[in-house]
């Protein structure tokens, strides 16, 4: 017999006994929360075989801190996942001074919860926060909130193999101003949501991609090194565009020579010949992805010869193999790649590439502690 409908009100009754609206301790809410773990996955209403990316099954809990010049950050508290208020005015609303995270907790094969390198993610926020001139999250508090955050939403960690709960840190200029300036306050917060492969056509199926030469994702001196909100709109003219004409998504040139790769609009972008494997180096207009460098140190450890340096168009269109990287794509294989018209195939359509297949299972094994953590990358929550 079923005990769901009985785990469910029990979950729902630690719920109603602790209501997430009130500030707790960070201490309290991961004891609340843990004891819903042996609950978890209790939501009936989260189907785990059709997850896609996106809010269907967004998290109940999200995390939130307010820093204020006279006090800086607060502790920060968890409340039900919902609106913020802001006025019109707000900062972020007019001037766009706002930058993000992505991270995913998953769960693992010793049966917990665990999170991926979430101090590389405190520091690019920081870094982040610094080129944007905003205060920055201390990286304490930032891994903290991200445990808590996951700790708070154990329910919607999808089973092993399934997906992730992918988790959207925010920094946001909050206050109001007219001038142009920095906020007067800022809004730290963490919402979360079970998902699954970034791509429409599942995690293992090869990505058809453009080489965009009308438009520049960034440009030397720019902020395309910063995982700021406005790096990510001017894109979607090119991406929509390509999308519509069967292409996933878009190759970005450098904008001083367009001779250079320099990333997609959602990853970053490796490119292998024979046992070479190349990525463009980080040098202030590509975001240093957090996959991107898990994915340099784990080939290397495996006897590839890596280099971070520039990687011409031609080359990528005579390379072996390209694959793409990213919290939210993993590692994706590239089937083609289009450039002036002309199509590269990578792969057998449908079948993905050899060295991104490998590099996927030993990464994503890592990440569900199906191998050993060599690394030392992986995080438990509980
Ligand atoms: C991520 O990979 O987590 C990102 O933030 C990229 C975003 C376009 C989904």
């Amino acid at each position: 017999m079923s005990n769901r409908p009985l785990l469910q009100s029990r979950a729902q009754c630690l719920r109603r006994c602790c209501p997430p609206a009130a500030p707790r301790s960070r201490l309290h809410t991961i004891a609340a929360a843990a004891t819903v773990a042996g609950e978890r996955r209790s939501k009936a209403n989260i189907d785990w075989d059709t997850l896609g990316f996106g809010l269907k099954d967004v998290a109940g809990s999200m995390y939130v801190s307010e820093w204020t010049q006279d006090k800086g950050w607060d502790q920060g508290k968890l409340v039900p996942y919902g609106p913020i208020t802001i006025m019109p005015s707000a900062q972020v609303l007019n001037y766009g001074q706002a930058i993000f995270e992505g991270m995913k907790a998953q769960e693992s094969s010793k049966g917990r919860v665990v999170v991926f390198r979430p101090d590389q993610n405190a520091a690019r926020f920081k870094a982040g926060a610094a080129r944007m001139s905003m205060p920055s999250v201390p990286e304490e508090q930032f891994v903290e909130a991200v445990k808590a955050t996951v700790a708070a939403n154990l329910d919607y960690v999808p089973p092993i193999g399934k997906g992730s709960l992918y988790l959207r840190p925010l920094l946001l200029g909050t206050g109001p101003i007219l001038g142009l300036g920095p906020a007067p306050s800022y809004t730290f917060t963490i919402f979360a949501a079970a998902v699954g492969a970034y791509f429409k056509g599942g995690q293992l199926t090869p990505i058809d991609l453009l080489v965009e030469e009308r438009f520049h994702r960034a440009a030397p001196g720019g902020m395309g090194g910063t995982k700021a909100a406005g790096n990510y709109s001017p894109v979607l003219v090119t991406q929509l565009e390509a999308k519509k004409n069967g292409f996933a998504d878009v190759v970005y040139l450098d904008a001083k020579t367009d001779t250079y790769l320099e990333e997609v609009s959602s990853c970053n972008i490796f490119v292998v010949k024979g046992r070479t494997i190349k990525t463009p180096p980080l040098q202030g207009t590509i975001l240093p992805g957090v996959t991107r460098r898990s994915i340099v140190e784990l080939a290397r450890s495996r006897g590839y010869d890596v280099h971070e340096e520039p990687v011409t168009v031609h080359e990528a269109m005579e390379a072996d193999e390209v694959f793409t990287t990213g919290t939210a794509v993993v590692v994706s294989s590239v089937g083609s790649m289009t450039y002036r018209g002309q199509r590269k195939q990578y792969t057998e359509p449908g079948q993905a590439g050899k060295v991104a297949l490998e590099m996927y299972a030993n990464l994503t094994d890592i990440q569900t502690e199906r191998a050993e953590d060599k690394f030392g990358w992986v995080v438990p929550i509980n």
